[in-house]
């Protein structure tokens, strides 16, 4: 038989249609992530268009970029290759924060982090923990790198508290070679201490290493100061300027962390990964933070508002210290495509977390939140899961 492409690529990879354990592998590896944000096809597919879709699917700072961060793009000559080190960006985050830049990598966004992090960390056959529901990201990155994912799962009847006896037991016992916890967690914004979080890298026993993915803690109001947990050596601190700034389309992240541990996951990363618009993006909103201060504010401001509504409207939200509230609604894919279709509002079905009785708002201004509650008041699918 002639073999064309497709039948080498199966010979080669595994036919999809193949029986076995290669079957189950393909279609794991097949399962991309769900995120929060418009989805060009969805939206095209219902006669729609992006400018007119409020976008409270996704978690970002909501006063968007600062005005002089679109300034310096305006400006931005395009046709010099990027600094591959990202040097004068990691200088100025190292004086920002008081951290010497070898202890800082930048990233195209903090997901290319987390999947250079898996890479460099994770064999196959190998297992990391993740501290779940959470971000999609970890659980793929983990997979991809041929490791398994082992889900420590919070439940709502405890708040989506973890159980950290049970947690630092587990990891103590499984030696896993990597742990992720988000925090705040996305999607149920449950923030952990800093004793919390010691106990978590302490029973790695220095075998594995703890990340600890900060991408939503800026929009914390008591956030502690967590950046002296470098110093332990088996911990990864991410963060996420793309949130911080409102700069999700250009893509920036960071992680701090020792300095081997730096060096080791700088290997991974493809030259160039961290484009000039980026950087220069990045240089100016350091020199912003009263822009995050202000989002911030916003945040909390818009979270007493939705609070108190939804609360008076019998649905259940339970306080969140980061930009995004879970809120238990019945048919959570029903009651989305609903607000999408009637009312241009789009809000995540949290059905990929695990939860499909939950959508998670990302908060943004109070007005705009005046929309998404008249919309909540006005669809059927919230009236029907009254009834
Ligand atoms: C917990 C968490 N980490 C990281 C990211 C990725 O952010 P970035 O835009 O920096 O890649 C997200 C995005 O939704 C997230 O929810």
């Amino acid at each position: 038989m002639k073999q064309t492409w497709g039948t080498r690529a199966a010979a080669r990879f595994g036919s999809p249609l193949a029986k076995g354990p290669m079957q189950a592998h393909l279609e794991e590896n097949h399962s991309a992530p769900v995120h929060g944000g418009l989805n060009a096809r969805e939206l095209e597919s219902l006669g729609l268009h992006p400018e007119e879709v409020l976008d409270f699917s996704a978690s970002i700072n909501p006063l968007g970029a600062p005005r002089e961060v679109r300034e310096a793009l305006r400006s931005l000559p395009p046709d010099a290759y990027p600094d591959r080190s990202c040097l004068k960006l990691r200088r100025a985050l190292g004086s920002h924060l008081g951290i010497e830049p070898h202890s800082i990598l930048a990233g195209n966004g903090s997901t290319e982090l987390i999947h250079l992090i898996a890479r460099a960390f994770l064999s196959p056959g190998d297992s990391a923990v993740i501290f779940a529901p959470t971000f999609g990201e970890y659980a793929a990155a983990c997979r991809l790198a041929g490791a398994s994912p082992v889900f420590l799962q919070s439940r709502e009847e405890a708040e989506f508290r973890w159980d950290l006896a049970h947690a630092s037991k587990l990891i103590s016992g499984l030696r896993p070679s990597l742990v992720f916890v988000c925090n705040p967690n996305n999607p149920t914004g449950i923030y952990l201490g800093e004793d919390e979080v010691r106990q978590i890298a302490d029973s790695l026993g220095g075998g594995g290493l703890l990340v600890l993915d900060e991408a939503y803690r800026s929009f914390v109001d008591k956030r502690w100061r967590s950046q002296g947990l470098i110093r332990m050596g088996n911990v990864v601190l991410l963060r996420s300027m793309t949130k911080d700034y409102g700069i999700a389309g250009l893509r920036l992240g960071y992680l701090l962390a020792a300095e081997g541990v730096v060096a080791r996951v700088g290997k991974f990363q493809y030259s160039w990964s961290v484009n000039a618009a980026a950087q220069a993006a990045g240089l100016v909103a350091i020199d912003h933070p009263r822009h995050v201060e202000r989002g911030r504010r916003l945040v909390g401001a818009s979270k007493d508002f939705l609070t108190s509504a939804l609360g008076r409207m019998g649905l259940d939200c339970p306080p969140s210290a980061a930009n995004f509230l879970l809120i238990r609604v019945g048919e959570a894919a029903r009651l989305r495509r609903e607000l999408l279709t009637r009312f241009r509002v789009c809000v995540r079905d949290c059905a990929s977390f695990g939860l499909p009785e939950h959508i998670r708002i990302g908060v943004r201004s109070v007005e705009d939140s005046r929309r998404l509650v008249l919309a909540l008041k006005a669809s059927t699918a919230i009236r029907n899961h009254h009834e």
